[in-house]
């Protein structure tokens, strides 16, 4: 969740770890700080708030070290106040560390510290870290040792970055179930959470891995696994990641900018991969487990947030497509069940980020059962994609804004063509299909020119504080989709449902005062759908509903119609998906919130 940069290089670190954290803010951003060793001490600085604020403070620094580390903070143990904000350090602040993941066992090693004299200034896990490595450096005289027995003493999840003046010209990282990256630069080293805060330095990336944990100095790097005390040899890899992707462009936000890259995002998620005139699907990431494919006769989706809901909609292709009896589950109720499972079962892990605990933790869960584990991820190189036997990657770019938007439209488009993929032959109309899929980012474009309509009717629900979004079959996922995004981003209470449910409670709430979006586009159960929107307006329920273009029947029902272009129903959800972000997106910007960074999130939950 937080975001961690260290830097040790010719240039004035605070440089890099600012940017850094910058391109890290949207793993959170209650607070931040920054710590850098000049000479033989150790300074640090940090505040709640953005890392703007802390940019304001070093910018009027006179140092210019070399060795520096940030972090920019979401909240788990601890209030998001400036004690609490990392870096944390040991009494005399001659050891400074920062932190992302949660130390499990922190309170006993507290309790154990506390009895030896420690005292403790923070409500944090992490302040045992540096107190710990105290301890273990009074023992042994030896930093470098110090930090392997103190690493080796933490459970749960964790990528440490520490510095301190008992080791000068020393950059320490460690990592478990918590992504790190070392970037390797000329005469330069950068560590970061993701590799979207190395790449400006440069593209040559070392992915630590569970239990390892790295010594940095001016010399080079040092790789251990601190569970087996062995040297690990390791040599760096080139990040394909393009830079230009991550700018804003002329969009006031990135949540707009990326809803805007729908097109886009559908034209790489199926570049290549489709081709309509012969009606075939190639997914080169697939290739390697064809054989294993073929015998799977079950397959599990895990994923979180938006991605479930992508893996909701994944769930209808599939069965229709291929014909494969498909579930779906939250990665966080995944790793807690006992369920029987066969090797003909697969599991399939969606994820933007591939960073999100839940979902690693499912995938951790089936390690060692012969079972094949795929992946639908959107960063590359990331834990998700690297634990998994095969997958397919969205190519969607760099997702900036905490709400996922253009992330869940490449997911859907490769859901589609792992349902082809693995359906070869078993539906009549794919070449349709295929076709349609072709299609759709000229479809998206002219429904991007609808904005300002969009917009209008937006503006006009946000005097609504709850809202119900209703959909059946394939409309059912987006109605999940749609309340969340209008929650996430305008913080107004909104549920999603299936529409065909409403008359079993939720018909109840129902009053001129209660919202409802209605997810209706041409679909097999239109009329069923027209049903449910009868009995809302019965109520006197004020009724917005997306329908498809030419639909003029449903403007009798409802108070507000938005268009989408036509298509078949099982790609619908794609064109829906862009008409309820921009419906959240412009409620939330008329209620003046901040779209990119709404309060309590994170963009990549790294805690279970
Ligand atoms: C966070 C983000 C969501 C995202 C979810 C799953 O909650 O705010 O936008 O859908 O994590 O993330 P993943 O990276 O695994 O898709």
């Amino acid at each position: 969740m937080c975001g961690i940069v260290g830097y040790l290089g010719n240039k004035n670190a605070l440089g890099p770890v600012v940017d850094g954290l910058k391109a890290l803010e949207y793993r959170g951003y209650d607070s931040a700080g920054v710590a850098y060793i000049n000479s033989d001490s150790c300074t640090v600085i940090k505040r709640v708030g953005r890392v703007e604020t802390i940019e304001k403070l070093v910018d009027k620094e006179k140092a210019t070290p070399h060795l520096a580390m940030g972090h920019t903070r979401w909240a788990t143990h601890g209030a998001p106040t400036t004690v609490n904000a990392h870096p944390h350090f040991n009494h005399d602040k001659t050891i400074m560390v920062v932190h992302n993941g949660i130390i499990e066992n922190f309170q006993v090693i507290k309790n154990r510290l506390i009895e030896l004299g420690y005292q403790f200034a923070t409500e944090t896990d992490t302040e045992v870290v540096p107190h710990l490595i105290e301890y273990h450096f009074k023992q042994s005289g030896s930093f470098e040792d110090a930090f392997e027995k103190a690493v080796s003493e933490l459970e749960g999840a964790f990528s440490i970055v520490a510095i301190s003046s008992l080791a000068l010209g020393q950059l320490f990282a460690a990592r478990l179930s918590s992504p790190l990256v070392l970037g390797v630069g000329e005469d330069e080293f950068i560590l970061a959470s993701d590799p979207s805060a190395i790449m400006e330095h440069t593209k040559k990336v070392i992915y630590l891995e569970d239990y390892e944990l790295a010594i940095i100095s001016k010399k080079g790097y040092k790789i251990r696994n601190f569970k087996r005390a062995a040297v690990v040899e390791k040599t760096a890899e080139e990040l394909d990641f393009d830079l230009e992707h991550a700018a804003l462009d002329d969009f006031p936000n990135f949540m707009l900018k990326e809803i805007f890259e729908a097109p886009q995002t559908i034209k790489l998620a199926t570049l290549g991969r489709i081709r309509p005139k012969s009606g075939t699907v190639k997914l080169g990431g697939l290739v390697d487990v064809k054989d294993k494919l073929k015998e799977v006769q079950r397959l599990i989706i895990v994923a979180c947030g938006t991605s479930y809901y992508a893996g909701l909609v994944g769930e209808y292709l599939i069965e229709e497509l291929a014909h494969i009896p498909v579930e779906v589950q939250l990665a966080s109720e995944f790793k807690y069940r006992f369920e029987p499972f066969s090797p003909s079962t697969a599991v399939l892990a969606i994820s933007q980020s591939g960073e999100t605990a839940d979902t690693i933790a499912a995938l951790k869960k089936v390690e060692g059962r012969n079972m094949l584990r795929l992946g639908i991820v959107n960063a590359v190189g990331s834990t998700v994609a690297r634990m998994t036997d095969a997958g397919v990657y969205c190519h969607a770019g760099p997702e900036r804004a905490v709400a996922s938007t253009k992330a869940f439209i490449a997911q859907v488009c490769v859901l589609a063509e792992i349902g082809l993929h693995f359906g070869n032959g078993k539906i009549r109309d794919r070449k349709r299909f295929l076709q349609e899929l072709d299609s759709l980012p000229k479809k998206a474009e002219q429904l991007l020119t609808q904005v300002d309509k969009i917009r209008q009717i937006a503006e006009k629900y946000t005097r609504f504080s709850n809202f119900l979004y209703i959909g059946r079959r394939y409309g059912y996922p987006c109605a999940l989709e749609g309340a969340l995004k209008l929650k996430e981003i305008t913080y107004i209470h909104a549920e999603g449902y299936a529409a065909g449910e409403m008359k079993h409670g939720p018909l109840a709430m129902i009053d001129k005062n209660f919202a409802t979006f209605a997810i209706a586009p041409d679909c097999q159960v239109l009329e069923k759908v027209y049903s449910n929107i009868s009995e809302i307006k019965a109520r006197g329920g004020p009724i917005v509903a997306v329908a498809t273009e030419d639909n003029r029947q449903i403007k009798k029902l409802v108070d507000d119609v938005i268009y989408i272009p036509k298509t078949i129903e099982q790609l619908n959800p794609v064109l829906v998906a862009i008409v309820i972000q921009l419906f959240a997106y412009y409620a939330a910007i008329k209620l003046g919130k901040n779209v990119d960074r709404p309060r309590n999130l994170a963009k990549s939950v790294t805690v279970e």
